[in-house]
């Protein structure tokens, strides 16, 4: 088959790679000129593991296309799979601007059949709407089916959730052309769940909101083994032990980032809202994630508490999480910030990034970042972090404390080495 993919970020472009892959011929095209020139030159501008090599192997057998020219290519292929931004407004909403002008283009160029795929994230009934638009600017309603198609991938893993999804979700009014978007992922051993538009648009934001609460709920039961001095890891592993409750996605740390739960959770209370629903569990998890910083910020500060002034702090780690470069709604950036503004001189190193942030010192690496430190938190859980030479690490730095941010560290092994380890949840 034919697909034009309309943007080439996360989603867009592990999509079109996998879709390549399987056998498609895939026109990946975007509005940024400098995204695509790098793309046709086998420079992929993000970073996710196992991406690149997909992309240039299938670049190379002639599957994998990269372009700024959408409409050309809108109006060339049968299928046609949205996967621009749907970030937050100020309200909380999901910004459909970049949705609306996807629509702009598509109502210029549809001349033939066309099944209209919505790969981003968006409110309950975008569908139906995208529909009376394009009707509204002149579109033969015979001509396109719009199916909702929303996807699960998580960052840093990208590659493995599309080609080894846990299941593949497509919501459509007519059963063919559900059956026509199937049949794009047929090499894929999944489940299927096909279903109507609004559902499918549903299960999105359900979904993510769901993970979102599983994460705010462990962290305010870590709380709670911090006030009786129990194990989070082993009440966490206790309680994923229960196959309606599952292991996954009940790890305690500085709270969820990135660019999907902060703004899918905004997004569904601001749905909800609008219909007249108060989502109290929904706003109840933003408020935990939210203030997961803060106990975080406390437990530094007290441990500091006994240092001379001007205690340094180390921060390893800014991305939102390990085997990203997504650095949207980072909770590690969040505590940098609030370290800055409580006066703490910060050094930070990130394998990947090194956003500008005031008064916050970028190092070229994690050792260089401890020297004469007070503290070091562990703000990102980095395989290379983990496997770090604690030796070192101890010698370099004044006081050998550890904040570790995402519990991910091995207490009784830094222990050994003579740290203080501090984590949430931790006795
Ligand atoms: P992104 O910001 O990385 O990429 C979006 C791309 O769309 C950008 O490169 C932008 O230039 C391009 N774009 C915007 N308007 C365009 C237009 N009119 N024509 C062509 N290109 C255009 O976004 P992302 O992280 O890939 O997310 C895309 C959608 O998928 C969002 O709705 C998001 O919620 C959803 N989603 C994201 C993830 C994730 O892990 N990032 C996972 C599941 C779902
Ligand atoms: C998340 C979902 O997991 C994907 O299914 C979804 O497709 C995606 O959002 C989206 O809609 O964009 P992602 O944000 O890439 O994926 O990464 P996750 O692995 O879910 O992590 C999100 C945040 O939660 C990270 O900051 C991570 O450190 C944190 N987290 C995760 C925890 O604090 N504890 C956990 O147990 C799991």
């Amino acid at each position: 088959m034919d697909i034009c993919i309309i943007g080439a970020g996360y989603v867009g472009l592990t999509t079109a790679a996998v879709l390549a892959d399987i056998g498609h011929t895939v026109y990946c095209t975007d509005v940024d000129e400098d995204k695509i020139s790098k793309l046709q030159q086998g420079i992929i501008p993000i970073y996710e593991p196992g991406l690149t090599e997909m992309i240039t192997e299938n670049q190379d057998r002639g599957k994998l296309f990269f372009d700024t020219d959408s409409e050309r290519y809108m109006a060339a292929c049968p299928f046609i799979m949205i996967a621009v931004g749907t970030p937050s407004a100020k309200n909380g909403s999901a910004d459909m601007v970049y949705v609306k002008g996807v629509i702009a283009v598509l109502s210029q160029t549809i001349r033939s059949p066309k099944v209209i795929i919505m790969k981003s994230t968006v409110p309950p009934g975008t569908a139906d709407w995208m529909e009376a638009e394009l009707q509204g600017q002149g579109v033969d309603k015979r001509l396109f089916e719009i199916v909702s198609n929303p996807e699960f991938l998580r960052e840093g893993t990208a590659i493995e959730d599309t080609v080894h999804p846990d299941r593949i979700v497509i919501g459509a009014k007519q059963s063919e052309a559900a059956m026509k978007v199937r049949e794009l992922y047929h090499t894929l051993q999944t489940q299927f769940l096909i279903t109507d538009r609004l559902e499918a648009e549903l299960i999105k934001y359900a979904s993510n909101a769901f993970l979102a609460t599983k994460i705010s709920f462990i962290n305010e039961i870590a709380r709670i083994c911090d006030a009786y001095s129990a194990d989070i890891m082993e009440v966490s592993k206790g309680i994923g032990m229960d196959q309606r409750i599952g292991a996954k996605f009940l790890h305690a740390g500085l709270g969820y980032g990135g660019s999907c739960f902060p703004k899918d959770v905004n997004a569904l209370n601001y749905v909800a809202r609008a219909k007249g629903i108060k989502l109290n569990l929904v706003q109840a998890v933003k408020k935990v994630n939210r203030s997961q910083v803060d106990i975080y910020l406390n437990k530094i500060t007290h441990s500091l508490g006994k240092r001379s002034n001007k205690p340094k702090i180390a921060v390893w780690g800014a991305t939102f999480k390990e085997n990203t470069d997504d650095i949207r709604y980072s909770q590690a950036i969040a505590l940098m910030k609030k370290l800055v503004r409580k006066g703490y001189p910060v050094y930070a190193y990130d394998p990947l990034v090194s956003p500008k942030l005031s008064s916050v010192v970028w190092c070229s690496n994690p050792y260089e970042a401890v020297e004469q430190a007070d503290i070091l938190v562990l703000a990102t859980a980095w395989p290379a972090f983990l496997k770090a030479d604690w030796y070192k690490v101890k010698a370099l730095m004044k006081h050998p404390v550890i904040v570790d941010g995402r519990n991910c560290l091995d207490k009784s092994t830094v222990e050994k080495y003579g740290f203080e380890y501090i984590g949430v949840g931790r006795p």
